[in-house]
């Protein structure tokens, strides 16, 4: 019998998610009859029901039989109400033919990679980062140049340590960095990125020309005295790409919508915008009834504005319910949120007899039975993430184990 050659393509390396090893040890615990507290997914509507006008222009479009492939670039009716929605928030001026529809924000990463990176080039990532960023980074052959986002700025930009990074590099190695992404509001610390900061970032990439990419896919989940800014908002003619989409501020992760938005009129935008859309060919079209409800979701503005406003609500007074608990912990150190809905705190290691972040999460998952996800995950070591969407008594359950956990792991 001929063999195969079983030899598997060398980029399918970089194909991880950190989540599987916990989720392993979750279902070995949950095989014994034992509950598994979960605060690892930041997945809304398990939580907070899809709004129901949502479902039903979902249903609508069913039972008006829209179910066959669309235009592959999205539907006309989703990319001008993607238009409006950034016109309307942001004043930014993007024409309806460069807004691109992807499965997700995910599958967005993925274009942009494709469209932009070849091997042994380079991108910026400011750590903690969103996880996918980096397996379709390596994926398509390129390396992350990490920064960082400054705790001690309340995870803002730290824009000096940017700028003197960027003055190292040499002319050759910049050409090799083909984009720099931000995330805002960020995942996992749950900051709100302030204007000035993000002013500055514009002129750091036009001194350097950076094509900047902003994955604004939290824009309105925003609370605690912050205001959100757009870099479409502060891009001043610098080429740049929005990432944003339906999962979170339109509680519909499965529905598997996101956007990518290249509001430029400068020559490298239009290159960008025309490659992406071949890409778009190649796959063709994403989900028809989501598109639709989604163009629907955007455009009814009364609703939505009803749903959001109730989401940030629920959402706020749970993720300040869990950090005015787990302030009080000795053993963490935590900035306080103000978008998105997860939680970040900084283990004091030096205080526990625990060896890093893996460590505290496995044993935490083991001893206490409630699952977080690691900092080293995000490039963020030492420190340990919280979705804090669940109600309020879960999440208390969930902090005195955590308290527990760290008074029972304590050095002497
Ligand atoms: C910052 C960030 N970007 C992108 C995504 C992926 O979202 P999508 O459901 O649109 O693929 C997530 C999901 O958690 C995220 O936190």
């Amino acid at each position: 019998m001929v063999t195969v050659n079983e030899d598997l393509a060398k980029r399918s390396k970089f194909a991880y998610n950190d989540i599987e090893e916990d989720d392993a040890i979750a279902s070995k615990i949950e095989k014994t009859g034992k509950e598994v507290i979960k605060l690892n997914r930041g997945d809304p509507p398990q939580y907070i029901k899809t709004p129901d006008y949502i479902i039903d222009a979902y249903v609508d479009a069913l039972r008006s039989y829209k179910t066959g492939y669309v235009d592959m670039t999205g539907i006309k009716e989703l990319r001008e109400a993607v238009s409006d929605r950034y016109a309307r928030s942001y004043k930014a001026k993007v024409s309806p033919e460069n807004v691109i529809v992807t499965q997700g924000v995910s599958e967005a990463l993925a274009f942009l990679n494709n469209v932009l990176i070849n091997d042994r080039d380079q991108a910026i990532l400011f750590a903690p980062y969103y996880p996918q960023y980096m397996p379709l980074l390596q994926m398509y052959g390129g390396s992350p140049i990490i920064e960082k986002y400054s705790e001690k700025l309340n995870w803002n930009l730290d824009i000096d340590s940017l700028g003197r990074s960027l003055k190292r590099m040499a002319k050759p190695q910049l050409r090799k960095v083909k984009y720099m992404m931000i995330t805002n509001p960020n995942n996992p610390t749950g900051t709100v990125l302030k204007r000035d900061y993000l002013e500055d970032i514009v002129d750091l990439a036009n001194e350097y020309g950076l094509f900047l990419v902003s994955d604004e896919i939290y824009d309105e989940i925003v609370y605690n005295g912050a205001k959100f800014t757009s870099v479409s908002e502060v891009a001043n003619g610098v080429p740049h790409m929005i990432l944003n989409g339906a999962s979170k501020v339109y509680d519909s992760t499965g529905f598997r919508i996101g956007f990518m938005i290249i509001p430029g009129t400068d020559k490298f935008s239009s290159k960008v915008s025309a490659k992406l859309k071949d890409y778009a060919t190649v796959r063709l079209s994403v989900n028809t009834p989501a598109q639709y409800a989604i163009a629907a979701a955007i455009t009814n503005k009364k609703e939505h504005e009803k749903a959001i406003k109730n989401m940030v609500k629920e959402i706020s007074d749970r993720v300040n319910y869990a950090y005015n608990l787990l302030k009080k912990n000795e053993y963490l150190d935590i900035v306080k949120p103000n978008g998105s809905f997860y939680i970040f705190p900084k283990i004091k290691l030096d205080l526990l007899k625990i060896k890093d972040d893996n460590d505290f999460v496995v044993k935490l998952l083991k001893d206490k039975n409630l699952q977080v996800t690691r900092g080293s995950g995000f490039g963020g070591d030492g420190h340990f993430r919280i979705v804090s969407l669940p109600t309020k008594s879960i999440l208390k359950e969930s902090v005195d184990r955590i308290n527990d956990f760290c008074e029972e792991n304590k050095k002497k």
